[in-house]
């Protein structure tokens, strides 16, 4: 008889090369969610339910997967992302949890406008245009990215959680050549930030599954993606428009200064809840 305290002790030893038990016992859970259905409370009253057959050969597979360095996210094909799931796959970023705290301050600072124009750089699975889109009132949002595989899968999730954008293809690094005249009130970007040296510090199974192109930057100019955005925000932000960023925390100080030299009023960094700098807001 397996129970489910039982396969849960054996994700966290099994998966111990490759996560802290910390975060195995959290891949358990999802896992053990996915293939029964019961949400974590429901988990801990159930822990010496023994479980069926079907069940323990479905958490197998998936712990097997999990061993070979697959995110669980890759796994399952989602990913939960400002209270909405959001479809993924090789070709899209996994949304992360930092990213939620970049909307929480859009949102918080456009609380009660109305007819907004966004614009969200650099998409991925399209979780920052659409949580923007269905929060502000009556916005219009553009969201670009330059992976195709990236943008169809934006456009599935927009289109099963009712979100209207308008999804373009494009390189931001040629903006000068495909955008037209229009402003923005709020320009937000999440791009690639991550240098070749920091690389080293990164988990295999992000350096495996995730698209380099939404990840890396050249090791000359770990700033390059932040460079042509102001550009391009210079010319189509909206006079009382804000300029957000997720930073790279290594560069914030960095990222700020640019900004500032390339004519922008204010720029202000801001710490996620771990206490590190993530994100940067700048105005004209
Ligand atoms: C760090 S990911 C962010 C994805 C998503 N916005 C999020 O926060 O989860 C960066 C995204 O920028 C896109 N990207 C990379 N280079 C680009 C370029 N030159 N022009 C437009 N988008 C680009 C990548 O395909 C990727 O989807």
């Amino acid at each position: 008889m397996v129970t489910l305290l039982k396969i849960r002790q054996e994700f966290v030893e099994k998966l111990g090369e490759i996560y802290d038990p910390e975060e195995a016992k959290t891949l358990s859970q999802i896992a053990v969610e996915a293939v029964t259905g019961w949400n974590r409370m429901q988990q801990n009253i159930q822990l010496q339910t023994a479980l069926d057959k079907e069940v323990l050969n479905a958490l197998y597979d998936i712990l097997q997967t999990l061993q070979a360095g697959k995110p669980i996210q890759h796994i399952l094909g989602h990913a939960p992302f400002y209270n909405m799931d959001f479809k993924v796959n090789q070709h899209t970023l996994i949304p992360r949890p930092e990213t939620e705290e970049l909307v929480e301050m859009i949102l918080a600072d456009h609380e009660g406008q109305k007819n907004l124009k966004v614009v969200d750089i650099g998409t991925g699975t399209g979780c920052i245009a659409i949580s923007l889109q269905k929060h502000l009132s009556n916005a219009t949002t553009t969201a670009l990215d330059v992976s195709s595989g990236a943008l169809e899968i934006a456009r599935e999730n927009a289109q099963r959680l009712e979100a209207k954008i308008d999804f373009r293809c494009l390189d931001i690094l040629e903006w000068e050549l495909s955008f037209g005249e229009g402003k923005f009130d709020i320009i937000v970007s999440n791009p690639p930030y991550i240098t070749q040296s920091e690389m080293r510090d990164m988990h295999q199974n992000v350096l495996q599954h995730e698209p380099h192109t939404a990840l890396f930057v050249p090791e000359e100019a770990p700033l390059l993606f932040y460079d042509y955005i102001a550009d391009f925000a210079l010319s189509h932000l909206a006079p009382d428009g804000t300029l957000y960023f997720e930073i790279n925390q290594y560069l914030a100080e960095e990222t700020k200064a640019l900004m500032l030299k390339k004519g922008f009023s204010t720029a202000e960094i801001y710490s996620d809840i771990n206490n590190v700098p993530r994100m940067l807001k700048a105005a004209l």
